[in-house]
């Protein structure tokens, strides 16, 4: 077993996932204002210190994906975030993408940049304590899109950014996000996420990364979200596996799926049923954002930061989301 393969299975096995609290400034000052909260420094480094200090980090949580802000904060206690988050046994992470910007020449399309200088940030992070990366290709469906262009491009991304990663002894998290923004249908969804999928890999190869020492991280298939032609969750977690299998090497240990504006619920509930009609060899589990962060981040500004009653909602959360990944989660259990 690699070193990477290890750190891998570290994070995804048992029923754990990956709490994915690496927002953007941007992106953390939409959510904080959205349940009427400042977004100051100071507050995010609160509300995600909470999270991180909560019990389930111990049995639930594998890995933390942290944003540049929060890796480089020190805790209330005085330790720094990386710290406090190997004291409950979770391994941090980094995302090292620098955002999706307009794709020239298909400027209705993103690109994700960030690969300048990026060996050099790898290293830095390392050194604080990162042992894993995320970087996030993102891709919308519509008559014309995706592109080629933009399935090549960042693709090829994706794959030069893993292999840096790899090559400074950190795990690639493989993020290409198949958006639900639209009015698709869910075999549109299957065919173009396979297709996006597929060619991650064809460029993974290409570029020599260790299969055995990354993660995948999709959407699952689901049809847009303004689509009539909605799809049951058996139905959701059959073509998630499907696609999966036949665009995946055997050789990838595991799977995290992102949440991508499902409700907690039906993540759950999603996650549940893609483990327990899994007949691949992959762990299947959750690498949640959203899915995990949502009722606690409700709770902490409806309770003016009350740490104990924000921990009881996120450790909810959290062992549900674990249990979903052993597809031992029911209605009953969650609403016990
Ligand atoms: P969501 O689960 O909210 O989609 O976030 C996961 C993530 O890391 C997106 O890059």
């Amino acid at each position: 077993m690699t070193e990477l393969n290890e750190i891998a299975l570290k994070i995804i096995s048992d029923g754990k996932g990956i709490l994915a609290a690496d927002e953007s400034n941007g992106t953390m000052t939409k959510r904080l204002e959205a349940v009427g909260m400042d977004s100051t420094p100071e507050n995010r480094l609160e509300f995600r210190e909470t999270l991180f200090s909560s019990e389930s980090m111990k049995e639930c949580i594998g890995g933390v994906i942290l944003y540049d802000e929060t890796i480089n904060q020190i805790t209330s206690s005085g330790k720094s975030i990386p710290d406090l988050i190997y004291s409950y046994g979770a391994i941090p992470g980094i995302k090292v993408d620098t955002g999706a910007k307009n794709l020239a020449n298909s400027l209705e399309e993103k690109i994700t940049e960030g690969l300048d200088g990026l060996r050099e940030r790898l290293k830095k992070y390392y050194k604080l304590g990162a042992r894993f990366t995320k970087w996030r290709g993102v891709f919308s469906i519509s008559n014309k899109y995706p592109s080629k262009q933009a399935i090549n491009s960042n693709a090829h991304s994706l794959a030069r950014y893993s292999a840096l990663a790899q090559e400074n002894k950190m795990v690639p998290i493989v993020e290409p996000e198949v958006l639900m923004d639209g009015d698709h249908s869910a075999e549109d969804c299957l065919s173009i996420t396979s297709e996006v999928i597929k060619k991650c890999f064809d460029e993974l190869i290409l570029h020599k990364v260790d299969l055995s020492g990354i993660i995948l991280k999709p959407n699952m298939i689901l049809s847009g979200n303004q689509s009539n032609h909605k799809i049951s969750n058996d139905e959701v977690s059959k073509k998630t596996i499907q696609c999966l299998k036949s665009s995946v090497p055997n050789e990838v240990p595991g799977i995290a799926f992102l949440s991508g504006g499902q409700s907690e619920i039906e993540a759950t509930e999603n996650l549940n049923l893609i483990n327990k009609n899994n007949n691949t060899n992959f762990i299947m589990t959750y690498s949640y954002g959203r899915a995990l962060q949502q009722g606690a981040l409700k709770v902490w500004s409806d309770s003016n930061k009350d740490t104990k009653a924000t921990q009881k909602i996120f450790n909810h959360r959290a062992k549900m989301c674990t249990l979903a990944s052993l597809g031992n989660w029911s209605k009953e259990v969650e609403n016990k």
